[in-house]
């Protein structure tokens, strides 16, 4: 099972997709740039179609491909999305033949690729020469991310808890590397973001209680007494509300040769 395995897509709208879903516009700006509107587009680990609506907005769905690993988050896609074509696969091994896109994308993915490289290198190989890669992932590291104020509290009482800054892509220039192992030419690397108000401090906190993602499985762990100690002490930093949380997303660019 994948690290989305037993999540619904209503509970990972309601936890990332409030995040992912304004990050999608600015996001398709930067990956589709330059790419002819002739051209067909493939969104890869689409989860229940942030991205996927953003492309069919702005290509169509005739035109926009999409794929995921986890088959609950397919079935939403093609649901949102009618007319796309959604599939259930994986990055590292894309169903589709060389050269059929003019351009690939993945946003927040590729640090929950099992080989990242070969998730990339799979992206440029079913791009057409000259065409568009590009991906984003929270700037976990730099303290960006939607979720760092909450591993910054999490690690207070427990110094275990993993996190996400080490995930691969998370840290300023490591997206930029893949690329170039992958294959890519001419990779930069910049920052998408994403804004999103809350209501009050429950609008923020209730989505991670739902299991999503490895903040939510985390939480999952906490007995109560853990729960309350880590809800206690992030309503302290957040305050009441309403309060708005910028994100900011590294990403990289690259031309398939
Ligand atoms: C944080 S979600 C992002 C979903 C969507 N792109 C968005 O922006 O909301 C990460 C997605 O990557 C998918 N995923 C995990 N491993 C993957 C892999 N090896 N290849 C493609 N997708 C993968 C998950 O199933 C999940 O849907």
């Amino acid at each position: 099972m994948g690290s989305f395995g037993g999540v619904s897509a209503d509970a990972y709208a309601r936890f990332m997709g409030r995040f992912s879903t304004p990050l999608a516009v600015p996001f398709a700006e930067v990956g589709l740039a330059g790419v002819p509107a002739s051209a067909s587009v493939l969104d890869v680990g689409c989860g229940p179609g942030m991205l996927t609506l953003e492309l069919v907005r702005r290509r169509g769905a005739a035109h926009v491909a999409a794929v995921d690993p986890e088959p609950v988050f397919v079935a939403a896609t093609a649901q949102a999305c009618p007319g796309v074509d959604v599939r259930v696969a994986a990055a590292e091994e894309l169903p589709f033949a060389d050269d059929a896109f003019g351009a690939s994308l993945a946003q927040l993915v590729v640090h929950f690729m099992t080989d990242p490289v070969r998730g990339v290198g799979e992206m440029a190989r079913v791009t057409s020469p000259g065409g568009r890669v590009t991906a984003c992932v929270w700037d976990h590291a730099g303290g960006g991310g939607p979720l760092s104020l909450f591993w910054q509290v999490a690690h207070r009482f427990d110094g275990d808890a993993r996190g996400e800054a080490g995930l691969s892509g998370a840290a300023e220039g490591q997206l930029v590397d893949i690329f170039e192992r992958a294959g890519l030419a001419d990779v930069t690397q910049t920052v998408v973001e994403s804004t999103v108000a809350f209501r009050d401090f429950d609008d923020w906190w209730a989505p991670f209680l739902l299991g999503v993602g490895p903040a939510g499985r985390y939480v999952g762990t906490l007995d109560a007494a853990g729960r309350q100690r880590l809800e206690g002490a992030l309503r302290d930093e957040l305050g009441a509300g309403p309060f708005s949380v910028t994100a900011r997303a590294w990403t990289a660019v690259g031309t398939r040769t």
